[in-house]
């Protein structure tokens, strides 16, 4: 049984009750009315009313209930750190008897303990705090249904395991990362598109689809799903992280493209968040609640997802600028001109370069800030139209280089240079830099009339530190990355200059993260950014869906007031 802690003396200021050490649902009060040791203890449970609990504390009288224990549903709205007792997790010998348990309800092939699919599944090399020796996770488990997923998780409910969720391993926070050595729950094997509702717009999956594979298997009916990330992401994966990449200029993040989604809970209860309509006011919304959760509150097993139109025709054009700032304002002229292309993709001069030197486009590029645009219409005229007023609307903002595909082949050739500039850069970097270079991978996003003057500041930053970078934008919704490089004896400095470029955004009304979220990495932002206070109700909500804490632990913000870290 799970043991609570006595709460914290710190916390006394504003807590109403103390909580003593039980192991069982029913106590009995035994200790003499007033002693010291239980002057200020309350019991409260079930069987009694919180009313009468709350006023029983008013009134100085006791209350002999039963749970829920008042160490997990205090009174305060929210949830400090200091007022919660540390996690109690499963030890290794328990562990081993939840995997035999477990490996009674699926078979052998579904759980692998060996040592590279351990290792494959704790890191990326993306994200800069990988798990020490001893957090790694000791197996994988791969379920094939909700049904599955529920019952693993009545188990590791009844054990304390550690559980972290995993889908296609490409999130660029540390979001997966192990902090305890448990189970990672890896749904990537849950691949069946299960229902396509074609007149509806909308299609049914399970959470290990991949959404380039399901976009190719919707090619023919001139469908697609809006969202885009990371070419190996899974459906459960961009849930979890609220993912939007090229596409969401024009479709929106997974935040408004997810209808509904069956999710199981840490003690194995399965929840559905809705039905299939694509707008409802019944209830709290619960879709809206798992989106962005990063594994830490369910793990989703399916999920509706809203299907648009492919444009009849589309092109692609990309404009070559003197200065971002003449890059960003005309973006910005576009808008107020009611131009809404598909796709709006800012690669710096850095970024152009390495395009340039790794050779994966044919066509060699002037090595200037430069925007990528994807521009659909219903006909090609339609197209053609807003390709011209396009034109102008550039060259009035000094562009030096208007280029606009001439046949389907060229589109390609244009837009895989947006689309390969991540391993271009990683072969720059090893080539030129360092061959252990690291990439700090970061994401701000700010209100689109401040992103030209933060984009200055941030240049003007990282120029000053001496390190080399490139910045590229998903600039239709304000959010950069700053990708930057440093040798292995760099890292400090490169931290100090990340640190410096949050608080920039974040006076700038930003936000740390504009799309991949805060993982293990950027915990200590998330507090600048938000305060104490909504973390602490973030907080208060994990602990009331999950109380051991045993769903993708440490992420997002602390749930262990020993936990240390400072990111
Ligand atoms: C080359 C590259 C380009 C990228 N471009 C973009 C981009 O343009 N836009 C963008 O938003 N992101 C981008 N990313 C980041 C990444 O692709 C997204 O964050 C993606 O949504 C992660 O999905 P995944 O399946 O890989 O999830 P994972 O990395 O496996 O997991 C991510 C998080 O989701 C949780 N999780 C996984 N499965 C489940 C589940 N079934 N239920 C509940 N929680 C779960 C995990 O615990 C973890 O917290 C990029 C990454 C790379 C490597
Ligand atoms: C973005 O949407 C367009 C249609 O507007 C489509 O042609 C393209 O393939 C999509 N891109 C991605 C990366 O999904
Ligand atoms: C609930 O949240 C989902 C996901 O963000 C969204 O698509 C839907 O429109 C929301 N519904 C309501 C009623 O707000
Ligand atoms: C999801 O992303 C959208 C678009 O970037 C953003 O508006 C929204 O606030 C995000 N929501 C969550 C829960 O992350
Ligand atoms: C682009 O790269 C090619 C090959 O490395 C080089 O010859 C050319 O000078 C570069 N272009 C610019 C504008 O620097």
């Amino acid at each position: 049984m799970f043991t609570l802690a006595k709460r914290r003396a710190a916390s006394s200021s504003r807590a109403l009750t103390k909580i003593g050490k039980f192991s069982g649902s029913h106590r009995t009060l035994s200790t003499k009315v007033g002693s010291p040791s239980t002057r200020n203890w309350l019991y409260v449970g079930g069987v009694g009313s919180l009313a009468t609990a709350i006023g029983a504390f008013y009134y100085g009288k006791k209350s002999i209930v039963d749970s829920p224990p008042s160490d997990l549903f205090p009174f305060e709205s929210t949830t400090a750190l200091q007022d919660i007792a540390p996690p109690q997790y499963c030890t290794g010998d328990e562990l081993k008897t939840a995997i035999s348990e477990i490996s009674k309800i699926i078979s052998q092939n579904q759980i692998v303990s060996s040592g590279p699919e351990l290792d494959g599944h704790s890191r990326n090399g993306f994200a800069t705090h990988p798990p020490e020796a001893d957090q790694i996770p000791k197996y994988i488990v791969y379920p094939l249904s909700t049904e599955e997923v529920s019952s693993i998780m009545k188990i590791a409910h009844k054990y304390n395991v550690p559980i972290v969720p995993y889908c296609g391993g490409t999130s660029l926070e540390g979001h997966f990362y192990s902090t305890r050595p448990g189970i990672v729950l890896d749904t990537s094997r849950m691949d069946k598109v299960l229902k396509v509702h074609y007149e509806d717009l909308d299609v049914v999956v399970q959470s290990g689809v991949n959404w380039v594979e399901l976009n190719e298997q919707l090619d023919g009916s001139g469908l697609l799903m809006g969202c885009d990330c990371g070419p190996n992401a899974k459906i459960g994966g961009m849930v979890a992280t609220n993912a939007s990449g090229i596409n969401a200029t024009r479709y929106g993040a997974m935040i408004q493209n997810v209808i509904s989604l069956t999710a199981v809970l840490a003690d194995g209860t399965i929840v559905k968040t809705k039905q299939r309509p694509r707008k409802s006011s019944a209830g709290y919304n619960l879709t809206h609640l798992f989106i962005g959760s990063e594994g830490t509150l369910g793990i989703v097993t399916e999920a509706t997802v809203k299907l648009h139109v492919r444009p009849k025709f589309e092109t692609v054009v990309v404009g070559q600028f003197p200065t971002i700032l003449d890059s960003t304002n005309t973006v910005a002229e576009l808008f107020q001109n009611g131009i809404q292309p598909g796709a709006i993709e800012l690669l710096d001069q850095h970024s152009m370069h390495c395009i340039n030197y790794s050779g994966y486009t044919s066509k060699p590029w002037l090595e200037v800030p430069t925007i990528f645009f994807k521009v659909g219409g219903i006909n090609e005229k339609v197209v053609n139209e807003n390709v011209k007023a396009m034109k102008a609307i550039a060259l009035k903002n000094n562009c030096e280089a208007f280029i606009f595909a001439k046949d389907k082949a060229e589109q390609e050739e244009l837009f895989s240079a947006r689309k390969n500039i991540f391993y271009s850069i990683l072969e720059y970097g090893k080539n030129e830099i360092h061959e252990d270079v690291g990439l700090w991978v970061t994401d701000i996003a700010v209100p689109l009339s401040k992103l030209s003057p933060v984009l200055e500041t941030v240049n003007q930053l990282i120029i000053d530190s001496g390190l080399q970078y490139i910045i590229v934008g998903h600039v239709g919704d304000g959010n950069f990355h700053a990708d930057i490089f440093y040798k292995p004896e760099e890292k400090a400095k490169c931290e100090a200059v990340v640190n410096k470029m949050m608080e920039i955004g974040l006076a700038n009304e930003g936000t740390s993260s504009g799309e991949h979220g805060i993982g293990n990495g950027k915990r200590n932002f998330l507090q600048l950014e938000l305060g104490e206070e909504a973390i602490n109700l973030m907080r208060k909500i994990k602990m009331a869906v999950d109380p051991k804490r045993i769903l993708n632990p440490d992420k997002v913000f602390k749930i262990d007031p020993e936990d240390k870290g400072t990111n």
